[in-house]
């Protein structure tokens, strides 16, 4: 038997565990006592007052989170700590900086004295997890950022909310700890965490964590796994913003191998949506599946954005593969669906011509990300395959 073979082994008990079976237990445990009310739905929020610590709120996902929260919640405090890495912009929430609800505190997640003192100085009752290093393609250049903010950081969250009594934490994850699909199927919560790059890895780890927290210390989190995200404040080192940014100058993109890559791709508020009503709705111990319902392959989105900005297919140029790159992603989310009463509204058609105008109002954002450090990144990662 080679490594893999026991990796995949390994992989497939604790997929178990973190599935269905795994959360039926966890709930048993956590019935009655100090812990019974965590099972019910969350009191905080819509009705009551809460303060949600939301970690890399400064990201694509996170600030558009915090936006949805402060819009949705009058009563809620949305406190944003975020270490404004190459991927955080603090003007991503501009247009929330002057609402009394929000507060932005700049730090580290892996700084444990700075998380104690945001604590001791907010006593938020949730968390909701968002910061990390999301991209896959950084993580093959180099992976020690990955198992520092990924792995050790929510280790430093996991622990610092349990000493605080955090009513409800939600660990933001990936679909991708589930490794790569064939021509058919879809990843449901039971599904064998077989994570195949460093970012997945760091992803399925860091979900390893927060198990062990539910099962060892009752600690009361909630899980959700969502497939690729599109929509307004993407980094533009991803495929959607990188592209409409290159075809905005007229440069060529890069489509990794043959392109016949499948991705099934959600609207950032869809996402966000489904977040929200696992904090508010979801079962401790959860895993929750969030996904598109709309799987397309990467020349087909390709092609679309070149039609939606008005250039020439000339300039789609095959490169080469991303090393060990998933096939396909495909999301069951019906079980969310059953239990939080969620599922994806935005049509994608809808979604992206949005998107691309988004990008066409705001090229001055995209264009002050892309500093020094961003054309660094761009030559490390497409120089050597001619770009
Ligand atoms: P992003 O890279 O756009 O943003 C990450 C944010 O985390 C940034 O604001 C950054 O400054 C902050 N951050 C990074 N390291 C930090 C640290 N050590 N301490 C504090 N803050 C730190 O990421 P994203 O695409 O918005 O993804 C957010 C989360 O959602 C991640 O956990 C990611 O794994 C998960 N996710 C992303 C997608 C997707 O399609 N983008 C899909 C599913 C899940
Ligand atoms: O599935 C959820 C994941 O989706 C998240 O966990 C990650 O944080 C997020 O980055 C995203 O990962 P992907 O690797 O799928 O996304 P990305 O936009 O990097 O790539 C999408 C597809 O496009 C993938 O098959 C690789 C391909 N690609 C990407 C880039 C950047 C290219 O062909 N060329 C490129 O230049």
């Amino acid at each position: 038997m080679g490594l893999f073979d026991t990796v995949s082994k390994l992989f497939i008990s604790g997929g178990r565990f973190l599935g269905l079976g795994f959360a039926r237990k966890a709930q048993l445990f956590t019935l009655g006592g100090k812990m019974g009310k965590l099972l019910g739905q969350s009191s905080s929020g819509e009705n009551g007052v809460a303060t949600i610590l939301v970690t890399g709120g400064c990201g694509f996902i996170g600030s558009n989170y915090v936006r949805l929260v402060l819009q949705q919640e009058p009563n809620t405090r949305v406190i944003n700590f975020d270490a404004l890495t190459y991927a955080g912009n603090a003007a991503n929430l501009k247009d929330c900086e002057a609402n009394p609800n929000y507060r932005l505190v700049v730090g580290d997640i892996g700084d444990r004295a700075a998380v104690e003192k945001v604590f001791a100085e907010e006593s938020p009752n949730e968390v909701v997890h968002f910061a990390a290093e999301s991209h896959v393609d950084r993580s093959i250049l180099d992976s020690s950022p990955f198992i520092r903010t990924n792995v050790q950081g929510t280790q430093v969250m996991l622990d610092v909310s349990r000493v605080h009594n955090i009513e409800r934490y939600v660990q933001v994850s990936t679909d991708e700890v589930y490794g790569s699909l064939g021509d058919t199927g879809f990843f449901t919560e039971e599904t064998p965490l077989a994570p195949n790059s460093p970012y997945a890895a760091s992803k399925a780890a860091s979900d390893l964590l927060v198990r062990s927290y539910v099962h060892t210390h009752r600690f009361p989190a909630i899980i959700t796994r969502c497939s690729n995200n599109y929509g307004p404040f993407q980094f533009p080192e991803k495929l959607i913003p990188l592209f409409i940014s290159n075809l905005q100058s007229d440069l060529a993109v890069p489509v990794y191998g043959d392109g016949l890559q499948v991705r099934d791709w959600i609207h950032v508020v869809d996402h966000c949506q489904g977040i929200h009503a696992a904090l508010r709705k979801g079962k401790v111990g959860m895993v929750y599946n969030l996904g598109g319902l709309c799987e397309k392959t990467n020349m087909e989105l390709t092609k679309t954005l070149i039609h939606l900005l008005g250039k020439p297919e000339t300039l789609i140029r095959h490169v080469a593969d991303r090393p060990g790159h998933d096939r396909r992603y495909a999301i069951d989310c019906s079980l969310a669906e059953k239990e939080l009463g969620w599922r994806p509204t935005t049509i994608f058609e809808d979604g992206l011509r949005e998107t691309v105008e988004w990008y066409r109002e705001n090229r001055a954002w995209a264009d002050e990300i892309k500093s020094g450090a961003y054309r660094q990144y761009y030559q490390a990662q497409y120089g050597h395959r001619g770009m």
